[in-house]
């Protein structure tokens, strides 16, 4: 049964929206005496939400069917009564020790056919029949319990789908990935022809035969890997779905389960619809100079998930991880600033991993709301501190964040490109974070689309890397072109069709409309490599150069062309690009103008970034994978094409506008001095009237004025 809900009743009752600030609240690990402490302290810190329960199946069905709801009665009439409001957990991401000894199926089988075991978490074989009969029991008794209980504002349902186990090759899996390729090829044929399986005798006589892609000899067949990966997504989803189903019997609260950035394993954009509202947990490198610009990646990438409604960050932490080989702390002020960050691309929650550190365990030295050293410790003025900021935040909720500028996302291209023995390394979401990195840079909020976003409006959408491209899609592009974006992509893209096929006649063709380029070959530098011959003895091989001996890929830009223009206009001395890693052998139409040709080796003065206008809008490509200056030069190529102007600001400063509030946010290490500024600073309440410095490792708010 489906009821009516809204992401409006995680706000206090009445309506009156919150920002909401807390974290996961582990009561389970510690003495019962300390819930009244706790207690005080949230209020102390000014935090509204608590998720509860995430890894307490344990504590709730101690044996098979006998559950022990007490103590979770009063946690939650206590956080109830202090005014602090309840993401309930369905605590099914770790079963119970008994669950996996009484049905060993339910524990999951490695690529290599080992059975993982109790005692850590997340030991779920998402196909088990079993696993999902018990997660979604649990669920469902909780949902009777408390599904109406006006302390109780979101479901979280698991903990991070997929992390640590994210497939199963067991004979469960087998089965159902048999029932999954059913669904999906009418007849054993299409299979055979979508897997290219007449290809080393891996043919199928019928469903039967067909297994899960386990240790093999050799390379696996791509399309049995691609396929494994999207029927892996769907079994994870399935066992949401089975929770989300359970909860809906009984409460009418808004369902959701928290992502893990760009997580490749699971594909976001498809569960994105399943979730009432999207959530993250998202760890920066603290001592990273990048960590901002993750933190604006991630941000963004949620909230584009939702088709830019606002988002809840669910976990984050207040300084430290344990988990990485240094653990170094977040600079004072950075954990505030960062919040804030991601409150102004799009979080409508700020939600940390976890309340109280725990002294047991495996996160014993994960740092907290509250660490070891309580109130004493240098993160709780801070933690204090930004409960009062995000409680002056509370007009912002709900509002919308506006970008001009796009990048092109797509599931289903990654999978293919995972599977796929390709002409090069498969560097994951690196060409993405780049791209995203080049716009973050020069000031603009950026929206991710995807394959069935909706693409008109945007005045600058980038393409990085898209391996498969379906001819929908292509031609969405070039539409979209036409109407007067400026388009950038780059190398390698559109090398499949959307069923993993190899393109033939051209890598790339199906853009040649927008483009008016055709990959003919890729070629890859042969990088640095130690030194293998000694010229004084090895007379034959030390004549012998391969092409490209470093991994960068030299370029040279074309005197005066617009890109030349532009590099000018960046720096003095102007900055020449270097690409790497793709260098691409590309065939051109006539109207298609060369922005720089390669320089290096046997493609030197061949086309290496071309640009063709298309409609009212353009085509930009890159043929290679372009270093921080030659996207920087593109983007803003692109930029002054389609009429964009992004603000002007000091070193180190982020704007983001979010509804009526301005955020600046200083990431630099010195103060900053902003003229131009006016408003109300919701974080001090002091009026700007034009100067504005930022102290570093700080923030304002400003909102409009209806006078100003
Ligand atoms: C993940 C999990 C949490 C915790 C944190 C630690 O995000 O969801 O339970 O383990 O990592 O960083």
């Amino acid at each position: 049964m489906t009821r009516p809900h809204s992401i409006l009743s995680t706000s206090t009752p009445g309506g009156v929206p919150v920002l909401h600030y807390g974290a996961d609240y582990n009561p389970e690990q510690w003495p019962d005496e300390i819930l009244a402490e706790d207690i005080a302290l949230m209020r102390e810190a000014g935090v509204t939400m608590v998720s509860v329960a995430i890894f307490a199946w344990a504590e709730l069905e101690p044996r098979d069917g006998e559950f022990t709801f007490e103590r979770l009665d009063t946690v939650i009439e206590a956080l109830h009564e202090a005014g602090i409001a309840v993401d309930l957990a369905t605590a099914t991401a770790s079963p119970p020790a008994w669950l996996g000894l009484a049905y060993p199926e339910t524990l999951p089988v490695t690529r290599e056919g080992v059975r993982l075991g109790h005692g850590s978490r997340q030991h779920i074989c998402p196909s088990s029949p079993v696993f999902r009969r018990y997660s979604a029991r649990l669920a469902s008794r909780l949902a009777e319990r408390y599904g109406t209980h006006p302390a109780v504002r979101l479901w979280h349902v698991s903990n991070e789908y997929g992390n640590h186990v994210a497939r199963c090759y067991c004979e469960t899996s087998a089965a159902a990935f048999r029932d999954w390729l059913r669904e999906r090829y009418a007849t054993i044929e299409e299979l055979n022809e979508a897997w290219g399986t007449a290809f080393w005798s891996q043919r199928y006589d019928s469903f039967d035969e067909v297994g899960v892609p386990a240790a093999t000899p050799s390379f696996p067949n791509p399309g049995q890997e691609a396929d494994f990966s999207r029927f892996s997504s769907d079994e994870l989803l399935a066992c949401y779905l089975a929770e989300k189903e359970a909860i809906r019997e009984h409460s009418n609260v808004p369902i959701t389960t928290n992502f893990m950035a760009d997580f490749p394993p699971v594909n976001y954009r498809e569960w994105a619809r399943h979730v009432d509202v999207v959530t993250d947990d998202s760890y920066p490198e603290p001592v990273s100079q990048l960590a901002a610009r993750e933190a604006a990646y991630v941000s963004d990438l949620m909230r584009s998930l939702g088709d830019g409604r606002p988002f809840y960050l669910m976990e984050q932490t207040t300084s430290a991880v344990q988990w990485r080989e240094r653990n170094s702390r977040k600079r004072p002020g950075v954990f505030t600033l960062q919040s804030l960050q991601r409150v102004a691309h799009g979080a409508d929650a700020i939600m940390q991993f976890q309340w109280r550190q725990s002294v047991r365990g495996a996160e014993t030295f994960h740092s907290a709301m509250v660490s070891h050293s309580g109130r004493e410790s240098t993160i709780w003025p801070e933690v204090v501190g930004l409960g009062h900021d995000l409680a002056a935040l509370s007009d912002v909720v709900g509002s919308r964040v506006h970008a001009d500028v796009a990048l092109l996302m797509d599931w289903d291209s990654r999978f293919h490109r995972a599977s796929a023995i390709g002409p090069g390394p498969d560097r994951g979401d690196a060409a993405l974070r780049a791209w995203h990195g080049t716009a973050f840079e020069r000031g603009y909020p950026v929206d991710v689309v995807f394959p069935d976003s909706d693409l008109r409006g945007y005045r600058v959408i980038i393409v990085p890397e898209l391996f498969a491209l379906s001819a929908d899609l292509a031609a969405a592009l070039t539409d979209a072109a036409h109407a007067g974006t400026q388009v950038i992509v780059t190398a390698p893209t559109g090398v499949l069709d959307d069923t993993g096929r190899a393109i033939e006649g051209g890598y790339a063709s199906m853009l040649s409309d927008l483009l008016g380029i055709r990959v003919l070959e890729h070629r890859l530098p042969a990088g640095a490599r130690p030194r293998e011959v000694d010229p004084r003895v090895d007379t034959i091989s030390a004549h012998i150069h391969p092409a490209g001996a470093t991994d960068e890929v030299g370029i040279e830009v074309v005197p005066g062309s617009a890109l030349d223009r532009t590099l000018e206009r960046i720096a003095h001395p102007k900055p020449a690009p270097r690409g790497s890693l793709w260098a691409e052998e590309l065939a051109l139409e006539d109207d298609v103008e060369v922005l720089a040709t390669f320089s290096d080796d046997d493609l030197a003065g061949w086309p290496a970034l071309t640009y063709r206008p298309c409609g009212a809008g353009g085509g930009t490509y890159a043929a290679t994978d372009l270093d921080a200056a030659g996207r920087a030069a593109l983007l803003r190529l692109a930029e002054a094409r389609a009429r964009l102007c992004p603000p002007e600001l000091p070193g180190g400063v982020e704007s983001v506008r979010r509804g009526e509030f301005t955020f600046l946010l200083n990431h630099g290490e010195r103060a900053a001095e902003l003229s131009g500024q006016v408003g109300l600073n919701v974080l001090t309440g002091t009026r700007v009237t034009g100067h504005l410095v930022l102290p570093p490792r700080s923030a304002a708010v400003l909102r409009e004025e209806e006078d100003a």
